[in-house]
This record gives structure tokens, C-alpha cells and sequence, in this order.
């Protein structure tokens, strides 16, 4: 129910102006968002792959409606990645990449140009892209960029959301490539998404097995340890290594989780978001946990 209604929150603007301004929130966005400039995603990239992780860099916005602010989204993504290139850090960070971010509402021809100069700008440093994927209405439609992009940029990687019924389906096209798998962060309607926890955690494993029995690379993106667990003995079962899938979870969600995981042999890819349009991502964020909630009350209360 709260859940339901902070996700509704995360599309209203109304809500978004009174929790931007609102001082004390940035204490709480600190703990989920790396920093605003470039630099700052670098130096938490340099702190993250020191420590024996990998990371997945966001630059923050989403559902632009301008072609000036799908265009500054695209050359925010260039300048990361030059600014990785000579740290040598490319290959230990790629970057997330939400075409609403660069233009999908607008022009699909556009987001794909700008979803184009992002990978060219990322095999330039030894890096890949990962598209993110959004609500249900654009998956066709990200699919359809991914298609075009993987006929240059083959490397180039996908989220698909477990909770679609869609999914299984679209994880069998893709199970020879790079593929992320998520439960899904987004308020969708029965007609196409499993509802309740139970239902996505069972959508979840049977894309898992799918993937795991695919000749590409999954990336099991989630913080549940039941799944992480089944994820490992499918891994196993299918004779992959270590270096045959990877773990992923989102910066500041279980850090202590993912520096053990890592210390214990997994590949560990850490999802760094960076950016000033924090807004549909933190809320997000707290429409996933209760405990998440009463940790921004508490800061808003200056406790
Ligand atoms: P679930 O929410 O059931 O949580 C399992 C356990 O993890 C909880 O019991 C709790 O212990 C812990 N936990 C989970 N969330 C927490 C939080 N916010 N704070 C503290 N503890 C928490 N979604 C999407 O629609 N499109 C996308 O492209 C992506 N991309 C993406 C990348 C990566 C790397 C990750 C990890 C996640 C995404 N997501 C996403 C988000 C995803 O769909 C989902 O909403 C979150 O990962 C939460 O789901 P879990 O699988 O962690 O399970």
C-alpha cells in the first residue's frame, strides 16, 4: 500500500517540488545517490573497484521531454567515460543507461543516436552500456534499440523485469547475451505484471534458469538472498565459473553483502547513480523498503 503510493509519488511533480526542496532530504539521497558532478561518480567508482568491486554508473534523469536535456544526458554520459578512459578504470565500470534519459519519449531515432555515441564512447575506454529498462509501455521499444545497437556493439547489455509476463519469453531471445535480471521497480497493472512478492519471486528463478541455461552472460541484479542462492547453484548446476555470471546490487543497499560476496570469489558489480535528478530513483528506492521510509522521517525530523 505505501509502496503502491510512493510509486505513484515518484511520477508526480507535485510531490517531486515539495521533497527537492525540502533541505534535510539530501542527508537520506547521500545514502543512495554517489554525488552530483562527475567526479564525484569517479572517485566512488575509484573507492568501489578499489575494494575489489565492480560498478555500473548511472547518470541520473529519466523521461526528459526536451531535446536539450536528452542531448546534456548523452554528453554527461561521454564525459564520464572520458573521464574514466585514462585512470584506466573502463573495463572494471560500465554504464547504465535509461533511453527515456536520452530522448525515448521524443524520437526513438534520437534516443538511439545518442544510446549509439554512449557505446562508441565506452568501447573507447574498454567499457560496455547496459540499458536500463523502465515501465512496461517502452520495452518493445528498448528491445527494438538494443537490436540495432548489438549490431555494432554486441557487448551491449539489457535489464529485464521478472515481474512482466512478457519476460520469460524475452529472456529466451536473450539468452545468448548480456542480460541483467531485476524484479522490476516500476507500479504496473495486473493485466501485465505479476503482484504479489511470491508470484515475482517465482517469475524471478524460472527466468534465472533460462538465462543460467543460455550461452550468454547473466547478471543477477537483486538483494535477496534466497535469490542470490538459487542463482549460485543454477551457476553451478550449468558448469559455469565464477567469471560466468555476476551478482549485482544497487550502492548503499547491503554494502556489507556485497563486500562479502566479493571476498568470498563472486563478481560483484555495484549500480552507482550520479546526478542532480534524483527524484523517481530515491523514491523508487524507498517504495522497496518500509525500513528505508522511516529512515527518511527520522531525517526530516533532524533525528
Ligand atoms: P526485494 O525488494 O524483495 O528485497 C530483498 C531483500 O533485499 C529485502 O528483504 C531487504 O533485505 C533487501 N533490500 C531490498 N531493497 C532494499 C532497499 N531499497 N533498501 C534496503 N534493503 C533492501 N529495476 C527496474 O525496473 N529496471 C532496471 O533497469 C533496474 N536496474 C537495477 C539494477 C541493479 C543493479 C539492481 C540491484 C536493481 C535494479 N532495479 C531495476 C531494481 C529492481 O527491480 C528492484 O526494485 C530492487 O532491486 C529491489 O528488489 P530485490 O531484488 O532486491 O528484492
Amino acid at each position: 500500500m505505501l509502496g503502491s503510493l510512493l510509486l505513484a509519488c515518484s511520477r508526480s511533480p507535485l510531490a517531486r517540488r515539495a521533497v527537492s526542496g525540502f533541505p534535510p532530504t539530501r542527508t537520506v539521497v547521500d545514502r543512495f545517490v554517489a554525488g552530483e558532478a562527475t567526479e564525484d561518480a569517479v572517485a566512488a567508482t575509484r573507492r568501489l573497484t578499489g575494494s575489489g568491486l565492480a560498478v555500473t554508473i548511472d547518470h541520473l534523469g529519466e523521461e526528459v521531454r526536451d531535446t536539450g536535456a536528452a542531448i546534456g544526458a548523452t554528453k554527461a554520459y561521454v564525459a564520464l567515460l572520458e573521464a574514466l578512459r585514462p585512470l584506466g578504470l573502463g573495463p572494471r565500470a560500465e554504464v547504465s543507461v535509461k533511453l527515456s534519459a536520452v530522448g525515448q519519449a521524443l524520437d526513438h531515432a534520437m534516443a538511439l543516436d545518442h544510446a549509439r555515441q554512449i557505446c562508441a564512447a565506452a568501447r573507447d575506454c574498454g567499457s560496455t552500456v547496459t540499458l536500463d529498462m523502465e515501465d512496461h509501455t517502452t520495452v518493445d521499444s528498448t528491445l527494438e534499440v538494443l537490436r540495432t545497437l548489438r549490431e555494432d556493439f554486441p557487448e551491449t547489455g539489457v535489464a529485464l523485469q521478472a515481474y512482466l509476463f512478457r519476460t520469460e519469453a524475452d529472456c529466451r531471445d536473450l539468452a545468448g547475451s548480456r542480460v541483467r535480471l531485476v524484479k522490476g521497480a516500476y507500479r504496473e497493472p495486473a493485466s501485465v505484471a505479476h503482484q504479489s512478492k511470491s508470484d515475482v519471486d517465482r517469475a524471478y528463478v524460472r527466468c534465472l534458469r533460462v538465462l543460467m541455461a543460455g550461452t550468454g552472460y547473466p547478471m543477477v541484479a537483486t538483494h535477496d538472498d534466497r535469490l542470490i542462492a538459487i542463482a549460485e547453484l543454477l551457476a553451478d548446476r550449468h558448469g559455469r565459473g565464477r567469471d560466468g555470471y555476476e551478482l549485482q546490487m544497487l550502492y548503499g543497499i547491503r554494502a556489507d553483502k556485497q563486500a562479502a560476496l566479493a571476498e568470498a570469489g563472486s563478481r560483484v558489480r555495484v549500480y552507482v547513480p550520479y546526478g542532480d535528478d534524483w527524484y523517481g530513483y530515491f523514491v523508487r528506492r524507498l517504495a522497496e523498503r518500509p525500513a528505508n521510509v522511516a529512515f527518511f522521517l527520522r531525517a526530516l525530523r533532524g533525528k
